[in-house]
Protein backbone atom coordinates (compact mmCIF):
# COMPACT_ATOMS: atom_id res chain seq x y z
CA UNK A 1 0.00 0.00 0.00
CA UNK A 2 1.33 3.67 -1.21
CA UNK A 3 1.00 6.72 0.90
CA UNK A 4 0.32 9.29 -1.61
CA UNK A 5 1.39 13.00 -1.39
CA UNK A 6 0.07 16.37 -1.69
CA UNK A 7 -3.61 14.90 -2.97
CA UNK A 8 -6.03 17.21 -4.67
CA UNK A 9 -9.32 16.91 -2.39
CA UNK A 10 -11.47 18.36 -4.56
CA UNK A 11 -13.45 15.59 -6.12
CA UNK A 12 -13.48 14.01 -2.95
CA UNK A 13 -15.73 16.48 -0.90
CA UNK A 14 -18.68 17.55 -2.29
CA UNK A 15 -18.87 21.39 -1.53
CA UNK A 16 -15.83 20.99 -4.08
CA UNK A 17 -13.11 22.97 -1.73
CA UNK A 18 -9.94 23.18 -3.41
CA UNK A 19 -7.50 21.51 -0.80
CA UNK A 20 -5.02 19.03 -0.64
CA UNK A 21 -4.26 15.82 1.59
CA UNK A 22 -0.53 16.18 2.91
CA UNK A 23 -0.46 12.30 2.82
CA UNK A 24 -3.78 9.90 1.96
CA UNK A 25 -4.13 6.67 2.10
CA UNK A 26 -6.98 4.51 0.16
CA UNK A 27 -7.73 1.40 2.00
CA UNK A 28 -9.89 -1.24 -0.41
CA UNK A 29 -10.39 -3.93 2.35
CA UNK A 30 -9.74 -4.84 6.41
CA UNK A 31 -6.44 -6.23 5.20
CA UNK A 32 -5.33 -3.13 3.72
CA UNK A 33 -5.98 -1.11 6.91
CA UNK A 34 -3.75 -3.91 8.75
CA UNK A 35 -1.12 -3.72 6.39
CA UNK A 36 -1.11 0.33 6.55
CA UNK A 37 -1.02 0.06 10.33
CA UNK A 38 1.65 -2.24 10.24
CA UNK A 39 3.73 -0.05 7.51
CA UNK A 40 6.84 2.02 9.11
CA UNK A 41 4.48 5.50 7.59
CA UNK A 42 1.77 4.89 10.39
CA UNK A 43 3.62 5.72 13.32
CA UNK A 44 5.26 8.58 11.88
CA UNK A 45 2.23 9.78 10.62
CA UNK A 46 -0.02 9.69 13.15
CA UNK A 47 2.18 10.76 16.16
CA UNK A 48 0.85 14.51 16.22
CA UNK A 49 -2.88 13.40 14.84
CA UNK A 50 -5.01 10.58 14.36
CA UNK A 51 -5.53 9.48 10.86
CA UNK A 52 -8.51 11.10 9.44
CA UNK A 53 -11.24 8.72 7.94
CA UNK A 54 -12.48 9.94 4.38
CA UNK A 55 -15.85 8.77 3.31
CA UNK A 56 -18.07 10.18 0.41
CA UNK A 57 -16.80 13.75 1.94
CA UNK A 58 -20.72 14.63 1.56
CA UNK A 59 -20.44 16.03 5.12
CA UNK A 60 -17.23 17.85 5.11
CA UNK A 61 -15.71 20.92 5.16
CA UNK A 62 -12.58 21.47 4.35
CA UNK A 63 -10.90 24.87 5.72
CA UNK A 64 -7.53 24.39 4.41
CA UNK A 65 -4.73 21.38 3.78
CA UNK A 66 -4.89 18.67 5.64
CA UNK A 67 -2.36 17.46 7.59
CA UNK A 68 -3.13 14.20 9.79
CA UNK A 69 -2.96 11.09 7.34
CA UNK A 70 -6.12 11.11 5.43
CA UNK A 71 -7.39 7.23 4.94
CA UNK A 72 -10.02 7.16 2.17
CA UNK A 73 -11.95 4.51 2.72
CA UNK A 74 -12.96 2.29 -0.79
CA UNK A 75 -14.34 -0.56 0.50
CA UNK A 76 -16.52 -2.56 -1.80
CA UNK A 77 -19.11 -5.46 -2.29
CA UNK A 78 -22.99 -5.60 -1.47
CA UNK A 79 -24.47 -8.87 -0.53
CA UNK A 80 -27.45 -10.77 0.70
CA UNK A 81 -26.67 -12.12 4.00
CA UNK A 82 -29.77 -13.80 4.75
CA UNK A 83 -33.68 -13.81 3.58
CA UNK A 84 -35.85 -15.06 6.59
CA UNK A 85 -39.76 -15.23 6.84
CA UNK A 86 -39.45 -11.61 8.58
CA UNK A 87 -37.14 -9.66 6.34
CA UNK A 88 -33.84 -9.23 4.14
CA UNK A 89 -30.34 -8.57 5.84
CA UNK A 90 -28.02 -6.95 3.67
CA UNK A 91 -24.51 -5.85 3.76
CA UNK A 92 -22.37 -3.16 2.19
CA UNK A 93 -18.78 -1.58 1.75
CA UNK A 94 -18.17 1.33 3.58
CA UNK A 95 -16.86 2.60 0.10
CA UNK A 96 -20.00 2.16 -1.76
CA UNK A 97 -22.08 5.29 -2.78
CA UNK A 98 -25.59 5.03 -1.02
CA UNK A 99 -27.79 5.88 -3.85
CA UNK A 100 -26.45 2.91 -5.91
CA UNK A 101 -27.28 0.65 -2.86
CA UNK A 102 -30.84 2.34 -2.13
CA UNK A 103 -31.29 1.27 -6.31
CA UNK A 104 -29.98 -1.88 -6.07
CA UNK A 105 -32.10 -2.90 -3.22
CA UNK A 106 -35.10 -2.01 -4.51
CA UNK A 107 -33.54 -3.46 -8.19
CA UNK A 108 -33.17 -7.23 -6.28
CA UNK A 109 -37.16 -6.89 -4.81
CA UNK A 110 -35.81 -5.89 -1.30
CA UNK A 111 -37.48 -2.89 -0.16
CA UNK A 112 -37.16 -0.58 2.50
CA UNK A 113 -34.59 1.74 1.86
CA UNK A 114 -36.46 3.89 -0.79
CA UNK A 115 -37.29 7.11 1.37
CA UNK A 116 -33.18 7.56 1.82
CA UNK A 117 -32.51 7.37 -2.23
CA UNK A 118 -30.09 10.11 -3.63
CA UNK A 119 -28.87 11.18 -0.21
CA UNK A 120 -24.75 12.06 -1.54
CA UNK A 121 -22.40 9.82 0.14
CA UNK A 122 -20.90 6.67 0.99
CA UNK A 123 -22.45 3.57 3.06
CA UNK A 124 -19.88 4.32 5.47
CA UNK A 125 -20.66 7.86 6.53
CA UNK A 126 -24.61 6.82 6.63
CA UNK A 127 -24.43 5.79 10.30
CA UNK A 128 -22.21 8.23 11.21
CA UNK A 129 -24.56 10.97 10.38
CA UNK A 130 -27.50 8.41 10.71
CA UNK A 131 -29.06 10.33 7.69
CA UNK A 132 -32.81 10.39 7.08
CA UNK A 133 -35.21 11.91 5.09
CA UNK A 134 -39.25 11.75 4.46
CA UNK A 135 -39.65 9.81 7.54
CA UNK A 136 -37.01 7.15 7.63
CA UNK A 137 -34.15 7.37 9.28
CA UNK A 138 -30.71 4.82 9.07
CA UNK A 139 -31.30 3.58 12.84
CA UNK A 140 -34.74 2.37 11.37
CA UNK A 141 -33.32 0.18 8.87
CA UNK A 142 -29.90 -0.85 10.73
CA UNK A 143 -28.76 -3.99 12.28
CA UNK A 144 -25.39 -3.84 12.88
CA UNK A 145 -21.60 -2.64 11.54
CA UNK A 146 -17.86 -3.35 11.49
CA UNK A 147 -15.21 -1.26 12.32
CA UNK A 148 -11.35 -1.32 12.99
CA UNK A 149 -9.93 0.81 16.17
CA UNK A 150 -7.28 2.19 14.77
CA UNK A 151 -5.24 2.83 18.03
CA UNK A 152 -5.28 -0.84 18.53
CA UNK A 153 -6.01 -2.29 14.65
CA UNK A 154 -8.83 -4.86 16.71
CA UNK A 155 -11.78 -5.27 14.31
CA UNK A 156 -15.10 -4.98 16.19
CA UNK A 157 -19.07 -5.08 15.68
CA UNK A 158 -21.67 -2.53 16.99
CA UNK A 159 -25.51 -3.20 16.90
CA UNK A 160 -27.84 0.36 17.14
CA UNK A 161 -27.98 0.50 20.31
CA UNK A 162 -24.03 1.06 20.59
CA UNK A 163 -23.92 3.44 18.27
CA UNK A 164 -25.32 5.88 20.45
CA UNK A 165 -28.01 7.26 17.07
CA UNK A 166 -29.59 10.39 17.63
CA UNK A 167 -31.07 12.57 15.05
CA UNK A 168 -27.82 13.51 12.69
CA UNK A 169 -25.54 12.05 15.32
CA UNK A 170 -23.93 9.26 16.78
CA UNK A 171 -20.68 7.88 18.54
CA UNK A 172 -18.67 8.59 15.09
CA UNK A 173 -19.37 12.12 15.71
CA UNK A 174 -17.82 12.65 19.62
CA UNK A 175 -14.46 12.64 19.68
CA UNK A 176 -13.48 10.19 23.43
CA UNK A 177 -12.81 13.40 25.28
CA UNK A 178 -15.66 15.26 24.42
CA UNK A 179 -17.84 12.27 25.96
CA UNK A 180 -17.01 10.62 28.80
CA UNK A 181 -14.55 8.52 26.76
CA UNK A 182 -17.52 6.66 24.91
CA UNK A 183 -16.53 8.97 21.58
CA UNK A 184 -15.06 7.13 18.48
CA UNK A 185 -14.05 10.09 16.11
CA UNK A 186 -10.93 9.74 15.10
CA UNK A 187 -10.75 6.22 16.33
CA UNK A 188 -13.03 3.59 14.36
CA UNK A 189 -12.93 3.18 10.78
CA UNK A 190 -15.89 1.29 9.43
CA UNK A 191 -15.39 -1.01 7.29
CA UNK A 192 -18.90 -2.61 6.72
CA UNK A 193 -22.04 -1.88 7.53
CA UNK A 194 -25.79 -4.24 7.66
CA UNK A 195 -29.00 -3.62 7.15
CA UNK A 196 -32.07 -4.75 7.86
CA UNK A 197 -35.14 -4.92 5.59
CA UNK A 198 -38.34 -6.13 7.46
CA UNK A 199 -40.96 -7.76 5.84
CA UNK A 200 -43.69 -6.92 5.45
CA UNK A 201 -42.78 -4.04 3.46
CA UNK A 202 -44.74 -0.78 4.88
CA UNK A 203 -44.75 1.93 2.84
CA UNK A 204 -43.50 5.63 5.13
CA UNK A 205 -45.65 7.97 4.00
CA UNK A 206 -46.41 10.26 6.55
CA UNK A 207 -43.89 13.38 5.49
CA UNK A 208 -45.73 16.39 3.81
CA UNK A 209 -43.89 15.72 0.35
CA UNK A 210 -44.96 12.53 -0.09
CA UNK A 211 -48.62 13.28 0.69
CA UNK A 212 -49.04 16.10 -1.53
CA UNK A 213 -47.20 13.56 -4.49
CA UNK A 214 -49.92 10.78 -3.75
CA UNK A 215 -52.76 13.87 -3.83
CA UNK A 216 -51.07 15.38 -6.99
CA UNK A 217 -50.99 11.80 -8.80
CA UNK A 218 -54.44 10.28 -7.31
CA UNK A 219 -52.22 7.20 -5.68
CA UNK A 220 -52.95 5.87 -2.44
CA UNK A 221 -51.09 2.90 -2.07
CA UNK A 222 -47.45 3.29 -3.66
CA UNK A 223 -45.16 0.45 -4.50
CA UNK A 224 -41.56 1.13 -3.13
CA UNK A 225 -40.07 2.03 -6.98
CA UNK A 226 -42.92 4.81 -7.14
CA UNK A 227 -41.80 6.28 -3.53
CA UNK A 228 -38.07 5.78 -4.60
CA UNK A 229 -39.00 7.83 -7.57
CA UNK A 230 -41.13 10.80 -6.21
CA UNK A 231 -38.26 11.03 -3.41
CA UNK A 232 -35.78 11.29 -6.25
CA UNK A 233 -38.30 14.22 -7.79
CA UNK A 234 -38.55 15.77 -4.22
CA UNK A 235 -34.96 15.93 -4.00
CA UNK A 236 -34.05 17.10 -7.22
CA UNK A 237 -36.91 19.89 -7.44
CA UNK A 238 -35.34 21.69 -4.43
CA UNK A 239 -31.50 20.33 -2.95
CA UNK A 240 -28.71 21.23 -5.96
CA UNK A 241 -27.04 18.44 -7.24
CA UNK A 242 -23.26 17.94 -5.72
CA UNK A 243 -22.16 17.22 -9.34
CA UNK A 244 -23.58 20.28 -10.46
CA UNK A 245 -23.15 22.87 -7.40
CA UNK A 246 -21.31 22.04 -4.40
CA UNK A 247 -22.87 21.69 -1.45
CA UNK A 248 -22.90 19.74 1.54
CA UNK A 249 -26.89 19.17 1.61
CA UNK A 250 -28.80 20.56 5.25
CA UNK A 251 -26.22 22.74 6.39
CA UNK A 252 -27.45 23.34 10.05
CA UNK A 253 -29.52 20.49 12.02
CA UNK A 254 -33.36 21.38 12.71
CA UNK A 255 -33.48 22.91 16.28
CA UNK A 256 -35.63 21.52 19.25
CA UNK A 257 -36.99 24.15 21.43
CA UNK A 258 -39.61 23.76 24.54
CA UNK A 259 -43.61 24.15 23.80
CA UNK A 260 -43.20 27.20 25.52
CA UNK A 261 -40.55 28.61 23.75
CA UNK A 262 -42.29 27.64 20.73
CA UNK A 263 -45.44 29.88 22.07
CA UNK A 264 -43.36 32.98 22.09
CA UNK A 265 -41.86 32.73 18.23
CA UNK A 266 -45.83 32.03 17.36
CA UNK A 267 -46.72 34.61 18.81
CA UNK A 268 -44.14 36.94 16.72
CA UNK A 269 -44.17 35.01 13.67
CA UNK A 270 -47.37 32.81 13.57
CA UNK A 271 -45.97 31.54 10.02
CA UNK A 272 -42.55 29.50 11.78
CA UNK A 273 -42.74 25.87 10.07
CA UNK A 274 -42.98 23.50 13.49
CA UNK A 275 -43.57 19.68 14.56
CA UNK A 276 -44.54 18.41 17.47
CA UNK A 277 -42.34 15.18 18.81
CA UNK A 278 -43.44 12.48 20.58
CA UNK A 279 -41.37 13.85 23.96
CA UNK A 280 -43.72 16.89 24.11
CA UNK A 281 -40.73 19.30 22.32
CA UNK A 282 -40.96 21.34 19.29
CA UNK A 283 -38.44 20.74 16.38
CA UNK A 284 -38.43 24.03 13.81
CA UNK A 285 -37.32 23.70 10.44
CA UNK A 286 -34.16 25.59 10.39
CA UNK A 287 -34.65 26.54 6.53
CA UNK A 288 -37.40 28.91 7.20
CA UNK A 289 -35.74 30.18 10.01
CA UNK A 290 -33.25 31.28 7.76
CA UNK A 291 -34.90 32.11 4.82
CA UNK A 292 -37.03 34.20 7.26
CA UNK A 293 -34.03 36.21 7.59
CA UNK A 294 -33.82 36.78 4.24
CA UNK A 295 -30.80 34.97 3.37
CA UNK A 296 -31.96 32.92 0.82
CA UNK A 297 -29.64 33.41 -2.66
CA UNK A 298 -27.16 36.06 -0.38
CA UNK A 299 -23.69 34.97 0.42
CA UNK A 300 -20.23 35.48 1.77
CA UNK A 301 -17.66 35.48 -0.89
CA UNK A 302 -18.24 32.73 -3.58
CA UNK A 303 -20.26 30.53 -0.25
CA UNK A 304 -23.91 30.97 -0.70
CA UNK A 305 -27.56 30.36 0.80
CA UNK A 306 -29.36 28.08 -2.29
CA UNK A 307 -32.27 30.08 -3.56
CA UNK A 308 -34.53 26.97 -3.69
CA UNK A 309 -33.83 25.89 0.08
CA UNK A 310 -32.03 28.08 2.76
CA UNK A 311 -30.65 25.28 4.40
CA UNK A 312 -28.39 24.14 1.87
CA UNK A 313 -25.00 26.44 1.48
CA UNK A 314 -23.48 26.58 -1.72
CA UNK A 315 -20.08 26.80 -3.37
CA UNK A 316 -20.84 29.09 -6.51
CA UNK A 317 -17.64 28.56 -7.75
CA UNK A 318 -13.73 28.73 -5.73
CA UNK A 319 -15.36 29.18 -2.50
CA UNK A 320 -13.08 28.48 0.29
CA UNK A 321 -14.00 26.18 3.48
CA UNK A 322 -13.66 30.13 4.83
CA UNK A 323 -16.07 31.77 3.25
CA UNK A 324 -18.47 29.12 3.59
CA UNK A 325 -17.90 29.04 7.60
CA UNK A 326 -18.62 33.21 7.74
CA UNK A 327 -21.28 32.87 5.66
CA UNK A 328 -22.39 29.90 8.26
CA UNK A 329 -21.24 32.41 11.56
CA UNK A 330 -23.25 35.49 10.16
CA UNK A 331 -26.54 32.87 9.39
CA UNK A 332 -26.22 31.77 13.11
CA UNK A 333 -25.79 35.44 14.17
CA UNK A 334 -28.95 36.45 12.45
CA UNK A 335 -31.04 33.46 13.46
CA UNK A 336 -29.67 34.18 16.95
CA UNK A 337 -30.50 37.79 17.16
CA UNK A 338 -34.12 36.83 15.57
CA UNK A 339 -35.23 33.64 17.21
CA UNK A 340 -33.03 33.37 20.38
CA UNK A 341 -31.73 29.94 18.72
CA UNK A 342 -28.41 29.14 18.07
CA UNK A 343 -28.30 26.94 14.77
CA UNK A 344 -26.04 24.33 14.86
CA UNK A 345 -23.90 23.22 11.96
CA UNK A 346 -24.60 19.36 10.66
CA UNK A 347 -21.08 18.93 8.74
CA UNK A 348 -17.74 18.18 10.14
CA UNK A 349 -15.32 20.57 9.48
CA UNK A 350 -11.61 20.23 9.53
N1 LIG B 1 -38.61 26.04 4.38
C1 LIG B 1 -38.77 27.37 4.10
N2 LIG B 1 -37.77 28.03 3.43
C2 LIG B 1 -36.64 27.38 3.04
C3 LIG B 1 -36.47 26.01 3.34
C4 LIG B 1 -37.49 25.36 4.02
O1 LIG B 1 -39.78 27.98 4.43
O2 LIG B 1 -35.77 28.03 2.44
C5 LIG B 1 -39.70 25.31 5.03
C6 LIG B 1 -40.40 24.41 4.01
O3 LIG B 1 -41.43 25.08 3.38
C7 LIG B 1 -40.90 23.28 4.83
C8 LIG B 1 -39.94 23.22 5.99
O4 LIG B 1 -39.18 24.42 5.99
O5 LIG B 1 -42.17 23.55 5.34
C9 LIG B 1 -39.04 22.00 5.94
O6 LIG B 1 -38.31 21.95 4.72
P1 LIG B 1 -37.94 20.58 3.99
O7 LIG B 1 -39.15 19.74 3.83
O8 LIG B 1 -37.16 20.93 2.77
O9 LIG B 1 -37.03 19.80 5.02
P2 LIG B 1 -35.86 20.28 5.98
O10 LIG B 1 -36.35 20.22 7.39
O11 LIG B 1 -35.29 21.57 5.51
C10 LIG B 1 -34.91 17.88 6.42
C11 LIG B 1 -33.56 17.24 6.41
C12 LIG B 1 -33.15 16.88 5.00
C13 LIG B 1 -34.18 15.92 4.43
C14 LIG B 1 -35.57 16.58 4.49
C15 LIG B 1 -36.65 15.61 4.10
C16 LIG B 1 -32.36 18.11 8.33
C17 LIG B 1 -31.27 19.01 8.82
N3 LIG B 1 -32.58 18.12 7.01
O12 LIG B 1 -34.78 19.12 5.73
O13 LIG B 1 -31.90 16.22 5.06
O14 LIG B 1 -33.86 15.57 3.10
O15 LIG B 1 -35.86 17.03 5.83
O16 LIG B 1 -36.82 14.66 5.12
O17 LIG B 1 -32.97 17.40 9.13
C18 LIG B 1 -29.56 16.57 4.95
O18 LIG B 1 -29.50 16.22 6.14
O19 LIG B 1 -28.52 16.89 4.32
C19 LIG B 1 -30.84 16.65 4.29
C20 LIG B 1 -30.97 17.12 3.05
Amino acid sequence: MIVENQVPLQPYNSFGIVARALHLARVKSEADVARLMASADWPRLTRDAPAFVLGGGSNLVITGDIKPLVVKVEIGGRRLVEETARGWLVEAGAGENWHDLVRWTLEQGWPGLENLALIPGSVGASPVQNIGAYGVELQDRFRELDAIDLQTGQTFTLNAAQCGFGYRDSVFKHTPAGSKGLGLAGRALITRVRFWLPKPWKPVLGYADLERKMAETGTSNPDAQQIFDWVCAIRRAKLPDPVVIGNAGSFFKNPTVSGEQCADIIARDPKVVHYPMADGSIKLAAGWLIDACGWKGKGVGNAGVYEKQALVLVNRGGATGGEVMTLAKAIQTSVYERFGILLEPEPVVV
